[in-house]
């Protein structure tokens, strides 16, 4: 055959496809999320997620022993509180579990990074992620509590915080929080890009935070849009986020693509608990190949064009890059 064009000359050995690679993937990029949870000696798994857990304060301090000596340096904080009322009081309270575990966390492992998801469903007792009134969640209303929320965050050592509730306005008013008490340069990661997803089962089986009526359509995004998610992404840069987020990541790299082509800060993807959970499930029942599944699922959320990637699989794909099985 007369060709000049072999596409497979450079798929030849293993180094020179390692060379020629355009995505690559860096355990400095990965961000774990960790559930804390009030009580004393918990280190509990999570049913609808086999190998996560929750763990109380007093035991938090073992696993993010794990995670530094696996070299993953970034974790996301989950607060699941043991009190929850109408208001969500726990989420600001000084004394919640989130600040609380930042303390402690801080001053045993100060070297690891700590962001926080600032929402109010783990935390109020009809599980939406902001105040009600009648059967609406009052957008402004509740502003004011996730910013008090996240500057008590910051205040117990959070190095970033990250609002995952979906109100309109949310970046803005927590950045003026944050600036008006001294901490300026306290980075917001928004879950700007956030779609109304069945994708969070899992996890709302393992902070409790299911509505208890109704769903969060009237805030989280609907799925069949694309523009509008970029309409969300281009607002919170205006509103003065630091980095962008798109979850969840599996079924969403066109929107991934898409944003990270239009703005010019950092793109984070979150590959959530229902992804987790269905690569588990299919693992344990010997459908897939658990190992290159994770490492496909990264790699092609890196290749969209996320620049962050936050998964329940850090420890394992931090192992995985140790390896060289990903990189
Ligand atoms: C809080 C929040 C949720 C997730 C992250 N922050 C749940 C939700 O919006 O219902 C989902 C994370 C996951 O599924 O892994 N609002």
């Amino acid at each position: 055959m007369d060709m000049i064009q072999r596409p497979r000359r450079l798929r030849k050995s293993e180094t020179l496809r390692k060379m020629v690679r355009e995505t690559r993937v860096d355990k400095s990029s990965l961000i774990y999320p960790l559930f804390v949870k009030d009580g004393e000696n918990i280190e509990e798994e999570i049913p609808s997620m086999d190998g996560q857990f929750r763990y109380s304060v007093d035991r938090l301090p073992y696993e993010l022993e794990r995670l530094s000596k696996a070299g993953v340096s970034s974790v996301m904080l989950f607060g699941i509180p043991d009190h929850k009322d109408e208001v969500g009081s726990e989420a600001y309270s000084e004394d919640g579990i989130v600040q609380r575990a930042l303390r402690e966390a801080k001053r045993q492992f100060p070297d690891l990074y700590y962001i926080t998801d600032v929402c109010m469903c783990e935390y109020t007792s009809h599980g939406h992620c902001g105040v009600l009134c009648g059967d609406n969640v009052e957008n402004d209303a509740t502003l004011e509590l996730l910013s008090k929320t996240a500057l008590s965050h910051v205040q117990a050592g959070a190095d970033m915080v990250a609002p995952s509730d979906m109100m309109d306005g949310r970046v803005l008013a927590i950045r003026r929080t944050l600036d008006e008490n001294g901490f300026k340069d306290t980075p917001i990661m928004s879950y700007a890009v956030k779609y109304a997803s069945a994708f969070y089962g899992p996890f709302r089986e393992a902070a409790g935070s299911a509505p208890a009526f109704g769903d969060r359509k009237g805030y989280q995004m609907d799925y069949h849009n694309r523009k509008e998610g970029l309409k969300e992404a281009l607002l919170d840069v205006e509103e003065g986020a630091d980095i962008i987020m798109v979850k969840p990541a599996l079924s969403y790299l066109d929107v991934i693509s898409e944003v990270s082509k239009e703005i010019n800060l950092p793109v984070a993807a979150y590959s959530v608990s229902g992804e987790y959970a269905m690569v588990k499930a299919g693992a344990k029942l010997g459908y897939i190949d658990e190992a290159k599944i994770i490492c496909e699922m990264a790699v092609s959320t890196y290749r969209a064009g996320a620049d962050i990637y936050l998964t329940y699989f850090a420890k394992e794909l931090a192992q995985f890059i140790d390896e060289g099985r990903i990189g």
